[in-house]
Order: C-alpha cells, then structure tokens, then sequence
C-alpha cells in the first residue's frame, strides 16, 4: 500500500491500485462541504473510495469547523474516538489508518492538534489540501507533517482536477473565499484569508462540467459570495451560467449586507434560473450591536437592502443569521433584534448563542453576556423565527411549485425535492422523476418541509 502512494500515478495504474478505502467527516458550512468533495477528486487517482464506516478506513479526515467553540470541541472528541479505533484495529493485526485533520481547526490551530492528540498523522489547512497525495505519502515515511499556513487559494484551484464526480442533482461550487470584512466575533477572516475570486471562465468550466454530468442546480459559494471581484461582480457571474444547457437552478451564499449591489438586486428579478431565496445575514438589530461587531451596516441599512430585494422579486425568501449575547448587548438591544425580525418576516434562519472566540477582538471586550441570559434570548429568538418559518411553510399551501427531485424519500415511493424557497417537498412520485423538475401543488406546510401531489399536468404528459 506504502508503494503504491509513493509512486507516480498515471491514469493506467490508478486503474489497477489497491482499493483504499476514505473517510471524511465534514463539520461547519458549506465551503467545507465543497472541499471534501474536492479531496475526493483529488485522492480518487490514488485509488481512493469513500467509505461511510470510519472503522473500515485506510484514511479518515476530519475537515473542520472553527466558528464556534462546541464546534472546534467536537474535533477533538472525535478525534480520541479514532485514535481508539486505530489502536484496535493494529491490536488484532489489522492495517494501519492513516489519520488526517483539514479544514478550519487546522488552520487555526493546527500545532495544538499535533500536541493534543498525538495519533494526528497530518494537518491540512483550507487553501493547501490539493496537496494531499504528496503529504500522505510523506506521513507514511515520518509523522507530523504540518501543511496550513499558507493561503495561495488560486494554486489550490489550479492543482485540483478539473473533473468532479458529483455525488446529486444539486452541487456547491465556490467562486470567492475569504473574508475582509473583520466582523470582531469571527474567526473566518483568520482561518480562509483574505477574499479571493476565481475567475470566471474557470467557474463556467466547472459548472458545465457538472451540468455534462446531470446536475441541475448550483450554489455558489463564498464567505463573501457577492464581494465575488470577478468581472462585472456576482450579477454578471450568474447571468453568465444561467446561459448553461441544463442548469435551471442557480443559488448563492453567503452574502454579505454591505455587498448586495444593485445590478445583483436587478438579477433577481430577469434571471429565471436565479432562485428566489436569499441568505442574508444581520446578526442583529441594535445598532449599538452592530457597530461593536463592526459590522458596517446598520438595523436601517438592512432593511432598506430587504425592501430592495423585495421590489425587485416579491416572492423571494429571505433567511439570516443571528448572534445573541455578543458582549455588551443588553435587554433593549435584544429587543431590537427581535423587532428587526418582526419586521423583515423570516423564511428561515439560523441563530447562534454569541461564543468568545480566541485571538478575536470581541473576545476581549468587556460586558460578556451570562450563558443563562444568552440561553433564555436564544430561546425567545427562537420562538419567534419557528413561528415566522412556520407561517411561510403553511402560506405555500395550495400553491403549484416547481420542486426538483433530489433524493428518495422517508416512505416507499415518496421523493423528496426542494423548492424554488428551498423547502424541502415530499411527494408520492415514481423514482423515474428524480433529478427532475416537477410541478407540484402543495397540500400542507410543516415547520421543516412541505407535502405536496404531482400537479395534474405531468400526470396528464408522462401518462
Ligand atoms: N460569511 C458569512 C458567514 C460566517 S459564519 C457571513 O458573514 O454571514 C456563519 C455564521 O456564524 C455567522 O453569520 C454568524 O451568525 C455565526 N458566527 C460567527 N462567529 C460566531 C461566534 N463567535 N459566535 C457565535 N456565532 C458566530
Ligand atoms: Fe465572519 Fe463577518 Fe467575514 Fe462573515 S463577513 S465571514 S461574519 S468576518
Ligand atoms: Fe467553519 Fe471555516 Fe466554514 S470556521 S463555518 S468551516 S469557513
């Protein structure tokens, strides 16, 4: 097995390679979702396979989340619980596995990995895991190769293979990475860099590439997705791939208020393909709030952005993300947030309990907000936007929506798709129509998903 890594690989000898077997847990957003992928096209020509059983794996990554502190702790938990495995499996003869960590943790922290949790073999970070294969080989001769400071994202993008496997009809994408913004809680202008845009022509190239291979819809991805510094920014981007034969679905996240230019709030309106939903994150209401996180906008800004937005595509779904407890937050800026929410109505939202992160500015500001008073705003924030969510879930009752199949659903004969607004929608309809778009009349609206029948058309068209 040793050999085959370190040998050169050509496309005849990756063919008869042993079969290895590859694990990857994937935490946080998205963008780590796209880079497992990405890790798995890149490790493919070694002989590598997924595998779902971490106990089975000749290489298991960990492709990490930084963002919060429970995310960052969950690392190395898992982590000890590998390291179990692996000493089991060498105790009763087996093979050896290989243990990687990637992703954000690695970045940040990558030494402190190393020391904490020795059966670590190697440490990856986010702009440096094309380089996998030369590493793992490497790993197999010494331990504690450390390959995470650097952020050349353009080498990254150069070095992967051009080919993806996508694994469904619906596929991420990155076209921007990293952060200049600074927010003073996060840590992501830390550990993915400054932003960065690809170039658009190596965008489209992807994007037909996996329109060649059956997907159907694409989320662009960025940290700043609609900083995207490509020529004629985001706006262009997407009208340029909505040209595409057969991606009929376009998305984007994650955006940022300050970034939400006209030409894009006009996209929204012309372009077909571009879905009415849009993830825009506030954090919160008070401006008080948003300065201390430095955020640029305020309560008055965002919600002039929505009233754009909204003007420009009526039916389109806002979502956002919240922090409560940021330090120096008091009642009446808690009460802020939940009035900006009141009056922006949500879709859907994710809402997080403020945590202190390390080397961050906010970190060291006074008036840090109890755990009880951060759980109890939490839960009253929470209450607010399920009700919101709710209510928009049930308002689609009725309605004829276009849904694209993706995956079987819990019953048999059930698919389950989503909806222009990202809904998940379950219908009774033959497996013959995954990976299709299909109109749909809803019947009733849930607090996750929607049941809907096949409209009467398609009925009528596939008889
Ligand atoms: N670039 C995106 C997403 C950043 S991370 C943006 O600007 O919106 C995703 C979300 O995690 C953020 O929107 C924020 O709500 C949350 N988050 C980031 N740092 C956090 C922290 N220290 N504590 C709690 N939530 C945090
Ligand atoms: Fe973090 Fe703010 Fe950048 Fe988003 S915009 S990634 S919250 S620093
Ligand atoms: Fe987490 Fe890194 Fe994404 S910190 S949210 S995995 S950019």
């Amino acid at each position: 097995m040793r050999r085959a890594v370190c040998n050169p690989i050509t496309p005849a000898m990756s063919e008869q390679a042993p079969a290895k077997r590859l694990y990857i847990k994937t935490y946080g957003c998205q963008m780590n979702v796209y880079d497992s992928e990405r890790m798995a096209d890149v490790l493919a020509p070694l002989g590598y396979g997924m595998t779902d059983d971490p106990a089975g794996a000749d290489l298991v990554v960990l492709n990490t989340c930084h963002i919060r502190e429970k995310a960052t702790e969950k690392v190395y938990s898992e982590l000890g619980k590998l390291r179990e495995m692996r000493d089991e499996r060498l105790a009763d003869g087996g093979s050896r596995m290989t243990i990687a960590v990637a992703g954000c943790v690695a970045q940040a922290e990558g030494e402190e990995i190393m020391r904490r949790q020795p059966a670590v073999d190697l440490v990856v970070g986010p702009q440096s895991y094309h380089q996998l294969p030369e590493l793992i080989a490497r790993t197999h001769r010494a331990r504690g190769e450390r390959l995470a400071a650097d952020f050349a994202a353009d080498e990254k993008f150069d070095a992967l293979p051009a080919d993806r496997r996508p694994t469904g009809v619906s596929a991420f994408l990155t076209v921007q990475e990293g952060c200049d913004k600074f927010c003073t809680f996060c840590v992501v202008p830390y550990t993915r860099g400054a932003e960065w845009s690809r170039p658009a022509e190596a965008i489209e190239a992807e994007a037909r590439a996996l329109a060649s291979k059956g997907v159907r819809e694409v989320t662009l991805l960025g940290q700043n997705v609609n900083a995207y510094a490509g020529e004629g920014g985001l706006a262009a981007l997407v009208r340029r791939l909505a040209r595409i034969e057969g991606l009929d679905r376009i998305r984007y996240t994650t955006s940022h208020p300050r970034d939400m230019d006209d030409a894009l709030i006009a996209a929204h309106g012309e372009v077909e393909a571009l879905m009415p939903y849009l993830h825009l994150p506030v954090q919160a209401g008070s401006d008080k709030v948003l300065k201390a996180m430095n955020r640029a906008h305020t309560a008055e800004s965002y919600l002039r952005v929505i009233e754009k937005v909204r003007a420009s595509r009526p039916d389109i779904a806002i979502s956002g993300d919240f922090i409560v407890g940021f330090p120096g937050e008091r009642d009446a800026d808690f009460e802020a947030t939940l009035q900006l929410v009141r009056e922006v109505d949500y879709a859907s939202c994710f809402s997080f309990k403020y945590s202190r992160r390390p080397g961050t500015p906010a970190a060291a500001l006074p008036g840090q907000v109890a755990e009880e008073v951060k759980d109890a705003r939490l839960a009253r924030l929470n209450a607010l936007l399920d009700e919101q969510r709710l209510a928009f879930n049930r308002a689609q009752a009725g309605k004829t929506l276009d849904v694209l199949f993706e995956k079987a659903g819990r019953h048999p004969g059930q698919l389950v798709g989503k909806s222009p607004y990202l809904q998940a929608v379950f219908v009774t309809a033959p497996d013959r129509m995954l990976g299709q778009i299909v109109p749909v009349t809803v019947e009733s609206g849930a607090q996750n998903s929607l049941a809907g029948v096949l409209a009467p058309v398609v009925e009528m068209e596939s008889a």
